[in-house]
């Protein structure tokens, strides 16, 4: 029977239909009785951490971003490397640019004290990411909880998934949609980068030779140009950061948007937003440009709708008991179980 919804899970990550499957099935109380401190332990650790590194709250959002994009809400992208996992901490989006992993291994160590195998890597993530909104000044949300982790992960559908920094409009929107997101969400989610940096080898592409003109990307700002140019040597190693939101860099607000109205959009999907001229997104914008209440509620509910991406739920996964890997071993002794589940999955996907 395990085994038999298992293979359903894997035909449908297959078919890529699955954010219309398992919806609405989450519940913000869902540890109210098994782990009543989650939230405060998580945001205990959380601003604690964000005292000595600001970055955090920034890095832990696009954390959760990252797993719900590939296989679903479902912990993947904590997996390591191992001879069944196919790590996605090495995609091409995440290699050396994902933060937080430490954090949430922390988080999941105290809850473990607390209230031993109750709560999902997935749900830890999920938390973290609105705590971290909180932290930063942005919106307050109940978050839907009751997500199971995954047993596997798959690097080649993070690289196909997660949406690169070139994208124009159309490859955003058709990004989004893969994910059953329609263009308020894309709007209402790219607000994310209000906070947290981007290295240079993520949109140096703009700075020099764009689209082998021979010259700078024509939609950027040309005094944010001098100074990226200044970050963002020719050939540099392209490891250097700079903030995403180029007035309030720390601090979760609307002028992300009211950013691209000057044309001080970072990366060029952030630009892409108002200089592709769709006349449907750049209505969205302004909305959230005049109204920072708006764009507050529309990444509330987009929020809570990335978070529903593909999650497991009832039997379905298990409860991790450490984030980085599956069940069964942290000996490592593979158990029968967990080889009979990732032989189902290559099979079921062949
Ligand atoms: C629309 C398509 C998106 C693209 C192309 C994109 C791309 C990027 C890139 C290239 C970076 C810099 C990473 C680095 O330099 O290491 C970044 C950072 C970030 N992204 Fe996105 N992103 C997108 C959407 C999102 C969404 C939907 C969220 C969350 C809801 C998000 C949250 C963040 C945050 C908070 C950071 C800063 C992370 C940090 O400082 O550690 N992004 N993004
Ligand atoms: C919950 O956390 C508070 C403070 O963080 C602590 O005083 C209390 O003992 C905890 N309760 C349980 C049941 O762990
Ligand atoms: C807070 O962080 C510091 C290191 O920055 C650590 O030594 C301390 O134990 C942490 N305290 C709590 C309550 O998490
Ligand atoms: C278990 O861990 C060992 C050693 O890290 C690794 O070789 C093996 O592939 C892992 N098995 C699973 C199912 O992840
Ligand atoms: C991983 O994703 C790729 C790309 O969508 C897919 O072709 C492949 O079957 C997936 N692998 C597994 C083991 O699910
Ligand atoms: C996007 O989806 C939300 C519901 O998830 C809906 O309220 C909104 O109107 C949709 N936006 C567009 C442009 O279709
Ligand atoms: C821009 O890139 C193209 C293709 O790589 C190259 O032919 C051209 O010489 C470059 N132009 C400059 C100014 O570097
Ligand atoms: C960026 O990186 C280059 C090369 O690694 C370095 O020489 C330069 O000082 C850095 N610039 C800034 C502003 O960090
Ligand atoms: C470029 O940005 C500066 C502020 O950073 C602004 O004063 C200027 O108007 C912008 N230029 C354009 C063309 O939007
Ligand atoms: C968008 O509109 C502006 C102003 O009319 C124009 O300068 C620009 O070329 C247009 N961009 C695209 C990609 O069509
Ligand atoms: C701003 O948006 C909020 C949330 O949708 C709405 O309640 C409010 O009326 C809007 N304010 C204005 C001035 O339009
Ligand atoms: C996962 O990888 C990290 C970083 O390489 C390492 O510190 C950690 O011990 C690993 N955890 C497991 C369970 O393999």
């Amino acid at each position: 029977m395990n085994s038999l919804r298992l293979s359903f899970f894997c035909v449908v990550v297959v078919l890529g239909a699955l954010p219309y499957f398992s919806y609405a099935q989450l519940d913000p109380s869902f540890y109210a009785s098994t782990c009543s401190n989650l939230s405060s332990i998580v945001r205990e650790v959380l601003t604690n951490v964000s005292l000595s590194d600001p970055r955090m709250p920034a890095s832990l959002i696009r954390l959760h971003f990252h797993d719900c994009f590939v296989q679903g809400c479902d912990a993947s992208i904590l997996l390591n490397q191992t001879d069944e996992i196919d790590s996605e901490q090495t995609a091409f989006p995440n290699d050396n640019s994902i933060r937080g992993l430490d954090v949430v291994n922390e988080i999941k160590t105290r809850l473990e004290n607390a209230c031993p195998g109750i709560v999902s890597c997935a749900d830890i993530l999920a938390l973290a990411a609105e705590i971290s909104s909180e932290l930063a000044g942005g919106p307050v949300w109940e978050v839907p909880l009751g997500r199971r982790d995954g047993f596997s992960a798959n690097q080649t559908l993070a690289n196909e998934n997660l949406p690169a920094p070139s994208l124009s409009i159309d490859q955003l929107i058709s990004a989004f949609a893969n994910q059953g997101l329609n263009i308020t969400d894309l709007v209402a989610l790219s607000g994310a980068h209000t906070i947290g940096r981007a290295q240079c080898r993520f949109f140096v592409d703009r700075l020099y030779n764009f689209s082998n003109t021979g010259n700078p990307d024509p939609t950027l700002n040309t005094t944010l140009l001098q100074s990226l140019q200044g970050i963002c040597p020719n050939g540099g190693p392209g490891t250097n950061l700079t903030n995403l939101d180029l007035t309030t860099p720390d601090t979760f607000d609307s002028n992300y948007y009211s950013n691209l109205q000057l044309q001080n959009g970072l990366l060029q999907s952030d630009q892409e937003l108002l200089s592709a001229n769709n006349t449907d997104i750049v209505a969205i914008v302004n909305n959230f440009i005049s109204n920072q209440t708006l764009f507050f509620e529309n990444f509330k509910a987009s929020m809570i709708k990335m978070g529903n991406i593909g999650v497991l739920t009832g039997s379905q996964g298990e409860i991790r008991s450490q984030c980085n890997s599956v069940n069964g071993n942290s000996s490592g002794l593979t158990t029968t179980a967990t080889k009979e589940s990732s032989q189902d999955s290559m099979v079921s996907s062949l």
